[in-house]
Protein backbone atom coordinates (compact mmCIF):
# COMPACT_ATOMS: atom_id res chain seq x y z
CA UNK A 1 0.00 0.00 0.00
CA UNK A 2 2.80 2.55 -1.23
CA UNK A 3 4.37 4.09 -4.29
CA UNK A 4 1.20 5.18 -5.45
CA UNK A 5 0.71 2.10 -7.57
CA UNK A 6 -3.02 0.10 -7.41
CA UNK A 7 -2.40 -2.22 -4.99
CA UNK A 8 -3.36 -6.36 -6.20
CA UNK A 9 -4.96 -8.57 -3.97
CA UNK A 10 -4.47 -12.29 -5.45
CA UNK A 11 -6.13 -15.44 -4.01
CA UNK A 12 -4.28 -18.70 -4.84
CA UNK A 13 -6.60 -21.29 -4.65
CA UNK A 14 -3.80 -24.19 -5.39
CA UNK A 15 -5.67 -26.99 -4.97
CA UNK A 16 -8.73 -26.57 -4.20
CA UNK A 17 -12.16 -26.09 -5.41
CA UNK A 18 -14.92 -27.92 -6.73
CA UNK A 19 -18.14 -26.17 -8.53
CA UNK A 20 -19.57 -25.41 -5.83
CA UNK A 21 -17.09 -23.62 -4.42
CA UNK A 22 -17.84 -21.50 -7.40
CA UNK A 23 -20.37 -19.56 -4.95
CA UNK A 24 -17.33 -18.02 -3.07
CA UNK A 25 -16.34 -16.51 -6.29
CA UNK A 26 -19.75 -15.19 -7.19
CA UNK A 27 -19.75 -13.61 -3.38
CA UNK A 28 -16.33 -12.01 -3.46
CA UNK A 29 -17.33 -10.13 -7.09
CA UNK A 30 -20.72 -8.86 -5.57
CA UNK A 31 -18.73 -8.09 -2.40
CA UNK A 32 -15.64 -6.39 -4.82
CA UNK A 33 -18.59 -4.35 -7.05
CA UNK A 34 -20.19 -3.42 -3.79
CA UNK A 35 -16.57 -1.63 -2.97
CA UNK A 36 -15.11 -4.42 -0.46
CA UNK A 37 -11.67 -3.67 -1.93
CA UNK A 38 -11.79 -0.02 -2.37
CA UNK A 39 -9.24 0.55 -4.91
CA UNK A 40 -7.45 -2.88 -4.85
CA UNK A 41 -7.56 -4.91 -7.86
CA UNK A 42 -8.60 -8.11 -6.90
CA UNK A 43 -8.08 -11.49 -8.44
CA UNK A 44 -8.94 -15.14 -7.92
CA UNK A 45 -6.54 -17.67 -9.54
CA UNK A 46 -8.78 -21.21 -8.73
CA UNK A 47 -7.69 -24.56 -10.09
CA UNK A 48 -7.84 -25.02 -13.96
CA UNK A 49 -10.96 -27.07 -14.09
CA UNK A 50 -12.97 -24.01 -12.38
CA UNK A 51 -11.29 -21.29 -14.62
CA UNK A 52 -13.48 -21.04 -17.23
CA UNK A 53 -17.11 -20.89 -15.58
CA UNK A 54 -15.86 -18.61 -13.00
CA UNK A 55 -14.43 -16.18 -15.79
CA UNK A 56 -18.03 -16.42 -17.14
CA UNK A 57 -19.06 -15.10 -13.79
CA UNK A 58 -16.81 -12.87 -13.48
CA UNK A 59 -17.37 -11.30 -17.37
CA UNK A 60 -17.96 -7.72 -16.61
CA UNK A 61 -16.96 -7.58 -12.97
CA UNK A 62 -13.66 -6.21 -11.32
CA UNK A 63 -13.15 -9.36 -10.30
CA UNK A 64 -9.82 -10.44 -12.52
CA UNK A 65 -9.00 -14.63 -12.89
CA UNK A 66 -5.68 -16.09 -12.83
CA UNK A 67 -4.18 -19.32 -13.29
CA UNK A 68 -1.44 -21.07 -11.17
CA UNK A 69 1.03 -22.62 -13.63
CA UNK A 70 1.70 -22.80 -17.33
CA UNK A 71 3.72 -24.37 -19.89
CA UNK A 72 6.46 -22.43 -21.47
CA UNK A 73 5.03 -23.73 -25.00
CA UNK A 74 2.04 -22.91 -26.95
CA UNK A 75 0.52 -25.92 -27.85
CA UNK A 76 1.88 -29.80 -29.02
CA UNK A 77 2.55 -32.74 -27.59
CA UNK A 78 2.92 -31.99 -23.69
CA UNK A 79 0.67 -34.78 -21.97
CA UNK A 80 -0.97 -32.71 -19.24
CA UNK A 81 0.34 -29.47 -19.78
CA UNK A 82 -1.48 -26.21 -20.38
CA UNK A 83 -0.39 -22.94 -21.87
CA UNK A 84 -0.60 -19.50 -20.85
CA UNK A 85 -2.68 -18.96 -24.40
CA UNK A 86 -4.88 -21.60 -23.30
CA UNK A 87 -5.55 -20.03 -19.93
CA UNK A 88 -5.75 -16.68 -21.74
CA UNK A 89 -8.57 -18.46 -23.67
CA UNK A 90 -10.20 -19.71 -21.02
CA UNK A 91 -11.19 -15.94 -19.69
CA UNK A 92 -7.75 -15.44 -17.18
CA UNK A 93 -6.14 -12.35 -16.92
CA UNK A 94 -3.24 -13.80 -14.84
CA UNK A 95 -0.46 -16.37 -14.38
CA UNK A 96 1.47 -17.11 -10.96
CA UNK A 97 4.83 -18.45 -11.79
CA UNK A 98 7.53 -20.11 -9.79
CA UNK A 99 5.46 -20.55 -6.28
CA UNK A 100 7.57 -22.45 -3.96
CA UNK A 101 5.40 -25.32 -4.10
CA UNK A 102 5.97 -26.14 -8.07
CA UNK A 103 9.82 -24.74 -7.41
CA UNK A 104 10.17 -27.31 -4.49
CA UNK A 105 7.62 -30.18 -5.55
CA UNK A 106 8.28 -30.17 -9.35
CA UNK A 107 11.82 -29.19 -9.54
CA UNK A 108 11.63 -26.05 -11.27
CA UNK A 109 14.57 -24.16 -12.00
CA UNK A 110 15.02 -20.55 -12.20
CA UNK A 111 15.56 -21.02 -15.60
CA UNK A 112 12.09 -22.75 -16.08
CA UNK A 113 10.43 -20.09 -14.02
CA UNK A 114 11.69 -17.64 -16.17
CA UNK A 115 10.32 -19.75 -19.50
CA UNK A 116 7.05 -19.73 -18.18
CA UNK A 117 7.09 -15.97 -16.97
CA UNK A 118 7.62 -14.93 -20.92
CA UNK A 119 4.85 -17.58 -22.11
CA UNK A 120 2.52 -15.83 -19.75
CA UNK A 121 3.58 -12.49 -21.33
CA UNK A 122 3.78 -13.82 -25.08
CA UNK A 123 0.00 -14.96 -24.35
CA UNK A 124 -1.11 -11.58 -22.99
CA UNK A 125 -1.38 -12.42 -19.61
CA UNK A 126 -0.06 -10.31 -16.36
CA UNK A 127 2.79 -12.63 -14.67
CA UNK A 128 2.95 -13.20 -10.78
CA UNK A 129 6.41 -14.26 -10.63
CA UNK A 130 7.03 -15.80 -6.71
CA UNK A 131 10.17 -15.64 -5.17
CA UNK A 132 11.29 -16.85 -1.27
CA UNK A 133 13.97 -18.11 0.60
CA UNK A 134 13.47 -21.63 2.73
CA UNK A 135 14.09 -21.23 7.13
CA UNK A 136 17.03 -22.34 6.31
CA UNK A 137 18.53 -19.90 3.95
CA UNK A 138 17.18 -16.89 6.37
CA UNK A 139 18.80 -18.45 9.41
CA UNK A 140 22.25 -18.73 7.93
CA UNK A 141 21.66 -15.09 7.23
CA UNK A 142 21.37 -15.63 3.24
CA UNK A 143 17.52 -14.30 2.52
CA UNK A 144 18.35 -11.46 0.80
CA UNK A 145 21.02 -13.23 -1.42
CA UNK A 146 19.19 -16.42 -1.76
CA UNK A 147 16.01 -13.50 -3.30
CA UNK A 148 18.36 -11.37 -5.29
CA UNK A 149 19.32 -14.66 -7.44
CA UNK A 150 15.90 -15.84 -7.78
CA UNK A 151 15.33 -12.48 -9.32
CA UNK A 152 18.18 -12.42 -11.14
CA UNK A 153 17.74 -15.93 -12.49
CA UNK A 154 13.92 -16.17 -12.85
CA UNK A 155 12.61 -12.21 -14.27
CA UNK A 156 11.73 -12.30 -17.97
CA UNK A 157 13.27 -9.86 -20.12
CA UNK A 158 11.48 -7.17 -22.01
CA UNK A 159 8.40 -7.30 -19.67
CA UNK A 160 6.39 -4.27 -19.58
CA UNK A 161 6.45 -3.30 -15.67
CA UNK A 162 2.72 -2.70 -15.56
CA UNK A 163 2.09 -6.84 -16.99
CA UNK A 164 4.90 -8.01 -13.91
CA UNK A 165 4.03 -8.77 -10.25
CA UNK A 166 6.81 -9.58 -7.99
CA UNK A 167 5.17 -11.62 -5.06
CA UNK A 168 8.00 -12.38 -1.98
CA UNK A 169 6.36 -15.66 -0.48
CA UNK A 170 8.65 -17.01 2.49
CA UNK A 171 8.37 -20.12 1.99
CA UNK A 172 8.30 -21.10 5.78
CA UNK A 173 5.29 -18.68 5.97
CA UNK A 174 3.36 -20.66 3.28
CA UNK A 175 0.77 -22.00 5.20
CA UNK A 176 2.71 -22.21 8.99
CA UNK A 177 0.19 -19.23 10.40
CA UNK A 178 3.87 -17.87 11.06
CA UNK A 179 4.83 -14.58 9.34
CA UNK A 180 8.15 -12.07 9.36
CA UNK A 181 7.77 -9.10 11.11
CA UNK A 182 6.63 -6.02 9.39
CA UNK A 183 10.72 -5.17 9.48
CA UNK A 184 11.77 -7.85 7.98
CA UNK A 185 9.07 -7.66 4.75
CA UNK A 186 10.29 -4.15 4.98
CA UNK A 187 14.17 -4.75 4.53
CA UNK A 188 13.03 -7.55 1.84
CA UNK A 189 10.44 -5.12 -0.44
CA UNK A 190 12.60 -2.46 -0.09
CA UNK A 191 15.47 -4.19 -1.35
CA UNK A 192 13.45 -5.95 -4.51
CA UNK A 193 12.06 -2.10 -4.80
CA UNK A 194 15.74 -1.21 -5.30
CA UNK A 195 17.14 -4.15 -7.28
CA UNK A 196 14.02 -3.89 -9.90
CA UNK A 197 14.54 -0.03 -10.28
CA UNK A 198 18.49 -1.08 -11.14
CA UNK A 199 17.93 -3.50 -13.14
CA UNK A 200 14.65 -2.17 -15.71
CA UNK A 201 13.26 0.83 -16.58
CA UNK A 202 10.07 1.40 -15.15
CA UNK A 203 11.29 -1.05 -12.60
CA UNK A 204 9.75 1.10 -10.07
CA UNK A 205 6.58 0.48 -10.95
CA UNK A 206 6.81 -3.03 -10.59
CA UNK A 207 3.92 -4.18 -7.77
CA UNK A 208 5.53 -6.00 -5.08
CA UNK A 209 3.56 -8.41 -3.38
CA UNK A 210 3.48 -10.05 0.71
CA UNK A 211 2.44 -13.32 0.06
CA UNK A 212 2.77 -16.05 3.51
CA UNK A 213 -0.01 -16.94 6.11
CA UNK A 214 -1.67 -13.78 5.47
CA UNK A 215 -5.08 -13.38 7.38
CA UNK A 216 -7.49 -10.83 8.52
CA UNK A 217 -5.93 -10.50 11.91
CA UNK A 218 -2.39 -9.67 10.48
CA UNK A 219 -3.18 -7.93 7.33
CA UNK A 220 -2.91 -4.41 8.16
CA UNK A 221 0.50 -5.06 9.88
CA UNK A 222 1.78 -7.12 6.93
CA UNK A 223 0.76 -5.12 4.21
CA UNK A 224 0.74 -1.77 5.35
CA UNK A 225 3.94 -0.86 4.66
CA UNK A 226 6.56 1.12 1.94
CA UNK A 227 6.69 -1.28 -0.93
CA UNK A 228 3.99 -3.48 -0.21
CA UNK A 229 1.63 -3.74 -2.93
CA UNK A 230 0.01 -5.68 -2.38
CA UNK A 231 -1.01 -10.09 -1.10
CA UNK A 232 -0.78 -12.98 -2.75
CA UNK A 233 -3.28 -15.20 -0.04
CA UNK A 234 -3.91 -18.93 0.36
CA UNK A 235 -5.87 -20.61 2.09
CA UNK A 236 -7.62 -17.28 3.57
CA UNK A 237 -8.84 -16.67 0.01
CA UNK A 238 -10.85 -20.05 -0.38
CA UNK A 239 -13.98 -18.41 1.71
CA UNK A 240 -15.23 -14.81 0.19
CA UNK A 241 -15.56 -13.99 4.17
CA UNK A 242 -12.10 -14.14 5.12
CA UNK A 243 -10.56 -12.56 1.76
CA UNK A 244 -12.70 -9.60 1.42
CA UNK A 245 -12.03 -9.41 5.40
CA UNK A 246 -8.31 -9.05 4.43
CA UNK A 247 -9.12 -6.80 1.26
CA UNK A 248 -10.73 -4.27 4.04
CA UNK A 249 -7.66 -3.31 4.80
CA UNK A 250 -7.54 -1.27 1.13
CA UNK A 251 -10.95 0.49 2.02
P1 LIG B 1 -0.97 -19.17 2.53
O1 LIG B 1 -0.36 -19.40 1.08
O2 LIG B 1 -1.65 -17.82 2.52
O3 LIG B 1 -1.94 -20.29 2.74
O4 LIG B 1 0.16 -19.19 3.50
C1 LIG B 1 0.20 -18.35 0.35
C2 LIG B 1 0.69 -18.87 -0.99
O5 LIG B 1 1.23 -19.97 -1.04
O6 LIG B 1 0.54 -18.20 -2.03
Amino acid sequence: MSDNLRPLLAGNWKMNGRLADLAEIDAIRSRVAAGAAGQAQVVVCPPFTLLTEAARRCGGSPVGLGAQDCSTAPCGAYTGDISAEMLKDAGASFVIVGHSERRAGHGESDALVRAKAAAGLRAGLNVILCLGETQAQRSAGEALATVAAQLEASLPEEAAPERLVIAYEPVWAIGTGITPTPTDIAEMHGFLRRRLAERRAGGERIRILYGGSVKPANAADLLNGADVNGALVGGASLKAEEFMAIAAVYR
